[in-house]
């Protein structure tokens, strides 16, 4: 990737954004002309096999975040997000990030697991027994479940099993859960662990006694983790009236009012998935799984945390780590059938399903730190006015020109709402009559 072109990328027309894609190498010239003919739409009989009941397509804006290393690789991020702000400041934050050297990251294997949960279990404890010593008549007959897993390298590798107590004191019967530990490979794997946990569920019953009440996929991923870490030269952080040391500082103790205290938490941990969210849906992947599933592990201590770490290391630098279940895929779902997660891929360079995690990771990592970092020092508010402007000009009915004019005397007006957007463009139209 040459990003000589992509240089003051924000200033560029919208024309010039794709152009130096293409030239930076991030997109071919295919892509680039599909970009430029806005052809990325999905088409009707597209969306009609997508979803029952289709009568159109709900556009989101795509842009890219830039100025990303990871595991020493530049990488150019599709980002589908409605909400101002984010990818500018997903940009901002790993430009300040790839000085020092970027994002780190490592992964867990990658295994979804499926329940079989069983119902009217007499012998709780001979069933537990039954199902280990069946371990591997359980994967045998999963795997027969969904045989083309298994000749694409993956399959059912292990079972566990969990006696569900009730810990709520309302009465609730004890209920037995199997778990098969499952490789699915480059897909996100729910189709493949559905299938499997249907057709192994009678032999469960067999082994159990009980009777199988849910067979399905849990989307609390715990086998399937990606991590970032980042070093920030504090001197990086100094901004406005603050010294780096201090941003630095404040920074740390944000995140961890964010470690004890839940309702912080939540908008904390909000921010990690601006970033998250917007790869997940540029990817075409699940977001509601991925949301699912991470909300779950923020909260794996009892409480609801913080999900990101950030510290100081012996240099006095600010380190920040982040680990999230990320069961994302590479194949299936939308991912090859929408053009727009088409392109996203092809702007990723096709990456793996491990791959795509890592560049998760990232992202997330990253917007937690632009998010924190403006809220410790300027505060938020200013840098998301700018394109808030922006948007309450369009709702005002402004075009072209018009939009960042308005926007402009918006920036600067006392207030910024709606009706003042409206009037100010009725001023800037007047003006042009005249
Ligand atoms: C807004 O979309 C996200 C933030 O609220 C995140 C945070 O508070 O850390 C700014």
């Amino acid at each position: 990737m040459d990003t000589t072109h992509l240089s003051k990328f924000y200033k560029k027309s919208h024309t010039e954004k794709i152009d130096s894609l293409f030239l930076a190498g991030v997109i071919s010239k295919k892509e680039k002309d599909s970009l430029m003919s806005q052809s990325l739409e999905l088409d009707v009989e597209t969306g009609n096999n997508m979803i029952e009941n289709y009568i159109c397509n709900y556009s989101l804006p795509m842009g890219v975040a830039l100025n990303y290393v990871i595991d020493k690789e530049e990488l150019v991020i599709p980002m589908a997000i409605e909400e101002p702000s984010v990818i500018a400041a997903s940009s901002f934050a790993a430009k300040i990030i790839g000085s020092g050297g970027g994002f780190k990251t490592t992964v867990s294997q990658r295994q979804m697991i499926g329940q079989v949960t069983l119902k009217n279990v007499d012998d709780i404890h001979a069933a537990v027994k039954n199902v280990e010593e069946a371990e591997q008549a359980i994967v045998e007959r999963a795997n027969e479940a969904y045989p083309s897993i298994v000749k694409r390298g993956g399959g059912a590798r292990s079972v566990s099993v969990r006696i569900l107590e009730d810990d709520t004191d309302s009465g609730i019967p004890t209920f037995l859960s199997v778990h098969v530990h499952i490789d699915t490979q480059e897909a996100m794997g729910a189709n493949i662990v559905n299938t499997m946990m249907e057709g192994i569920a009678p032999y469960i019953e067999e082994l159990t006694g009980g009777k199988a009440l849910l067979r399905i996929l849990t989307n609390y991923a715990t086998e399937c983790l990606a991590t970032a870490t980042c070093e920030i030269p504090v001197h990086k952080l100094k901004t406005g009236e603050f010294s780096g040391e201090e941003v630095r500082d404040r920074i740390i103790e944000a995140t961890q009012v964010a470690t004890i205290d839940p309702y912080r938490a939540v908008t904390h941990n909000k921010g990690i998935m601006n970033g998250v969210d917007a790869v997940i849906v540029a990817t075409g992947n699940d977001w509601r799984a991925i949301e699912a599933g991470v909300h779950a592990y923020a909260s794996r201590s009892g409480q609801y945390r913080s999900l990101t770490k950030w510290s100081k290391n012996d240099k006095g630098d600010l380190v920040g780590e982040l680990t999230l279940p990320l069961p994302i895929g590479t194949v299936g779902g939308s991912i090859s059938i929408h053009p727009a997660a088409k392109l996203a891929h092809a702007i990723l360079n096709h990456p793996k399903a491990h791959k795509l995690e890592r560049i998760i990771v990232s992202v997330g990592l990253a917007q937690n730190f632009a998010a924190v970092r403006a809220l410790v020092t300027e505060g938020i508010q200013k840098g998301h006015m700018g394109l808030h402007a922006r948007s309450l000009a369009i709702s005002a009915g402004a075009k072209g020109d018009h939009v960042q004019q308005v926007a402009d005397i918006l920036k600067k007006s006392k207030h910024k709402n709606l009706q003042r957007a409206k009037n100010i463009l009725l001023n800037l139209l007047d003006e042009f009559d005249r």
